[in-house]
């Protein structure tokens, strides 16, 4: 009996598709953008910092740009009812966690970190709700690491855990563009390495010692899924972990 390997042959899996990363000039957002890239897509990228969007465009042929801050809910409007044709897919990665102890804060402050990042999600769904083509996505950062609670974790904690209720109900509002939401532990990001300064090297370590997959995830890993997220339309309202199994282990 002859054994014939096999060869899969595929279409790009975004051909001729539109991709917005709404914070698209670094780490999980930047690779998503190079991934949707390599399957095909045209992308538009946005952040705050102008310099770093124009070098990632450069990289990337980016369709546009747009320099702002996400979290100004006008500022996200103006963007996309801007956008001059309707697009298939928004990755949302702006934005970062808040660590604050929650009984220093003050009220202002408790509400400001309880309500940006659902605040985000929401506004982002209304704007881009008439630009984004039936069964297209919108896909939303949250984590894994903040779900049991812990000393000064409260705030991230409720946040990780109220996200993917609010994508689940966004989800239905939105039908039938499609809204997800990834849950990622550690990534080894900019943001991950200003967040832990010195400490970056041992994090890792400990990480490569203990996780069951024995090496750290990185914005390679989730773009990967997120770009699964966007072309495969059984997808919706739903929340995919990715942190190497790092909730089981600490
Ligand atoms: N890294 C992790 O371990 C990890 C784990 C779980 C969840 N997450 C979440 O995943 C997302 C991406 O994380 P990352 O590690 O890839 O971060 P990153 O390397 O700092 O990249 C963040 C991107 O978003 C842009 N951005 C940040 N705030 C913005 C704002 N208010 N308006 C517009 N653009 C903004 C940044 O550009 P500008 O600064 O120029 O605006 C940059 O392009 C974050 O929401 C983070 O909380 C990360």
């Amino acid at each position: 009996m002859s054994t014939a390997a096999t060869t899969i042959r595929r279409e790009p899996e975004l051909l001729g598709q539109t991709v917005v990363v709404i914070g698209g000039t670094s780490g999980i957002g930047l690779e998503t953008a190079r991934r949707a890239r390599a399957e095909g897509a045209g992308v538009i990228l946005t952040g705050r910092n102008r310099e770093r969007l124009d070098q990632a465009a450069r990289e990337l042929c980016a369709e546009d740009t747009a320099a702002f801050d996400a979290n100004n809910p006008a500022s996200l409007q103006s963007f996309f009812h801007g956008l001059p044709a309707p697009i298939d897919h928004v990755m949302v990665t702006a934005g970062a966690p808040h660590y604050r102890p929650p009984l220093e804060m003050s009220p202002e402050e408790a509400r400001h970190d309880l309500t940006e990042h659902l605040l985000l999600a929401l506004n982002v769904a209304r704007s881009a709700a008439g630009k984004v083509r039936p069964l297209g996505s919108l896909t939303f950062m949250g984590g894994t690491g903040a779900r049991r609670p812990r000393p000064g974790l409260a705030i991230i904690s409720t946040v990780s855990v109220a996200l993917p209720a609010l994508i689940a109900s966004l989800a239905i509002e939105l039908a039938p563009v499609r809204v997800n939401v990834i849950a990622a532990g550690f990534v080894d990001t900019p943001l991950s390495a200003s967040l832990l300064g010195g400490n970056l090297d041992k994090r890792r370590d400990e990480l490569r010692a203990t996780l069951p997959i024995r090496r750290v995830v990185t914005p390679a890993d989730v773009a990967a899924l997120a770009v699964h997220i966007m072309s495969n339309t059984a997808l919706t309202g739903a929340t995919y972990d990715i942190d190497g199994g790092q909730q089981l282990v600490s």
